[in-house]
């Protein structure tokens, strides 16, 4: 496979990308994570990704030790032969760094900065064209006291954990409920309902990631005149939706059409939804030009 990565700097094949095993983020679990892609091969809305990945080290008491322009001299250097023509995928992964077994912060002198490159792989066209099923999974979102969704942390037990229970039942994706009941997200993409015209997804409050995509959405929601707002839901809410969908960076806005064994709307991509994803695809070409 064609695949890069660069660890702290040194650039790496797929066979030499390594980590000791005594960093923490192995050890631990503690560290954090971006994923991005690119369109017309340029990292899409990097300042806003940059932003979220420095607010969720900060949360964990790590400082990402580069600059945007170098990180994002970095990400070129780690994709520039990459043996790939369409669009690159990134995923940038800081972790404590190696160290010697406790909690002590000052344990770990050096964090560990992983910079991953492949071809990006979009979702099949029959994804959008069709729409998908999720299933609603017994795996509650973590709650914010504990690690608070807001961090986008390298601890995805419980989201390998749902999307596993999803896929059991032949669902693609699974939606996480929190210790309320609430509807917060899916196990890798954010969460929405159309509901008589109205375009809803639920609040941070409610404790979820606060997913890049989901934001510019909910831009290109509200400049299309649609009213948009964030509100709590529940499960009632999905089953009785007109129309829902989920967001992601390497999913875009992708249509849901069944709940387990129930349809939602017409059983077919929704008009707004598709509005969306149209307006998303074409402000990503604009925004990448
Ligand atoms: N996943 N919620 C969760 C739990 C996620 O893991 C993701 C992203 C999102 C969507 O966020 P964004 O729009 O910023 O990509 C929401 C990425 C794609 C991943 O795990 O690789």
């Amino acid at each position: 496979m064609a695949i890069r990565a660069n660890i702290n700097g040194r650039m790496c094949t797929e066979a030499e990308a390594v980590v000791s095993v005594f960093d923490h983020g192995f050890l631990y679990g503690e560290g954090v994570y971006e994923t991005l892609r690119t369109y017309r091969r340029k990292p899409f809305l990097f300042d806003r990704h940059l932003r979220r990945l420095r607010a969720s080290a900060s949360m964990i008491d790590l400082d990402v030790p580069l600059t945007g322009d170098c990180l994002l001299a970095r990400m070129e250097e780690t994709a520039a032969d990459l043996n790939a023509e369409g669009e690159i995928y990134f995923r940038i992964l800081l972790t404590r760094g190696p160290g010697d077994f406790c909690y002590d912060l000052n344990a770990c002198p050096e964090p560990t900065l992983v910079i991953i490159a492949r071809p990006f792989a979009p979702p099949p066209e029959e994804v959008y064209a069709r729409g998908i099923r999720v299933s609603v999974v017994s795996t509650t979102r973590s709650y914010p006291n504990s690690i608070n969704p807001l961090i986008k942390s390298n601890n995805l037990l419980p989201n390998a954990l749902a999307m596993r229970e999803a896929r059991k039942r032949g669902a693609y994706e699974g939606v996480m409920v929190n210790f309320r009941g609430e509807i917060t997200e899916c196990s890798q993409s954010n969460f929405f309902v159309v509901e008589q015209g109205q375009v809803l997804t639920p609040p941070l409050e409610s404790g979820l990631l606060a997913g890049i995509t989901r934001e510019l959405v909910l831009e290109i929601s509200a400049e299309a005149q649609l009213s948009t707002r964030e509100c709590v839901l529940r499960v009632r809410d999905l089953l009785d939706a007109d129309e829902a969908f989920l967001t992601s960076t390497t999913r875009e806005v992708v249509p849901i059409v069944r709940v387990d064994g129930h349809v939602i709307g017409s059983g077919q991509p929704g008009p707004i939804t598709r509005m969306l994803l149209d307006r998303f695809r074409t402000k990503a070409l604009e925004l990448s030009s």
